[in-house]
């Protein structure tokens, strides 16, 4: 019996990863903001990929909501699903530091084992994780998207932060906390800690 992998072959680039960095002017990585629905991740993605830009950075981000409405549309929120919704973006993050952009990830992410097949799939050393850290209460006070208030009603199985579960990092190299900063703030330490590790200058 063969599987589907049996014959398939690795295919090597004539451009390497180290020359599209070097055209581009960086070193590529992944940032990935973790944290509930409306802690703040897609809004800090937004703000440090424009700051990156603004410097002369070639990055591009990756959010939860935009994905699933295309690459990802056949998933839900199931455990499984979303295991399988992180290994996508995993790897799609692989390609974007693969052709030397920087990625900015921003997804619930729930699941302590699928961060680490994230950083597995992109790379201990280029992938810095991000917790935005809101509590439940402060994400329900915002809940723009009305869907903390949909999740309490029974409208929404498994929601993050109400029916399903959020395991927090224990170790991320970033650890934001937006229960009372401003969003220039947490873009600010953001900015700041990225220069600490290294990643830009
Ligand atoms: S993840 O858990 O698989 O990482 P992802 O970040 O892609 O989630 O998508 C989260 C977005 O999906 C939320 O911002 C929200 O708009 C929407 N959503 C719909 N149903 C759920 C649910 N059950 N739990 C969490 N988010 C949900």
């Amino acid at each position: 019996m063969t599987n589907n992998l049996d014959n398939v072959f690795s295919q090597k680039l004539k451009v390497t990863q180290q020359q599209r960095e070097a055209a581009n002017k960086q070193k590529s990585f992944t940032v990935w903001l973790t944290g509930l629905s409306a802690s703040g991740k897609s809004t800090l993605a937004t703000e440090i990929d424009l700051w990156l830009y603004n410097n002369g950075y070639s990055s591009y981000v990756l959010d939860g909501d935009n994905t699933r409405l295309g690459i990802n549309k056949d998933l839900g929120f199931s455990d499984d699903d979303r295991q399988e919704n992180i290994r996508r973006v995993a790897e799609i993050c692989r390609l974007f530091n693969d052709a030397g952009i920087i990625a900015i990830a921003a997804y619930i992410s729930p699941f302590e084992k699928d961060r680490l097949n994230a950083q597995r799939i992109i790379g201990q050393d280029v992938f810095v994780e991000v917790h935005i850290d809101a509590t439940v209460e402060t994400c329900m006070s915002r809940d723009r998207k009305g869907l903390y208030a949909k999740a309490l009603n029974g409208e929404i199985d498994n929601f993050t932060g109400i029916t399903g579960n959020f395991e927090a990092p224990t170790s991320p190299q970033i650890h934001i906390d937006t229960n009372k900063l401003t969003v220039k703030e947490s873009l600010d330490i953001l900015i700041s800690q990225l220069k600490m590790l290294g990643k830009i200058a």
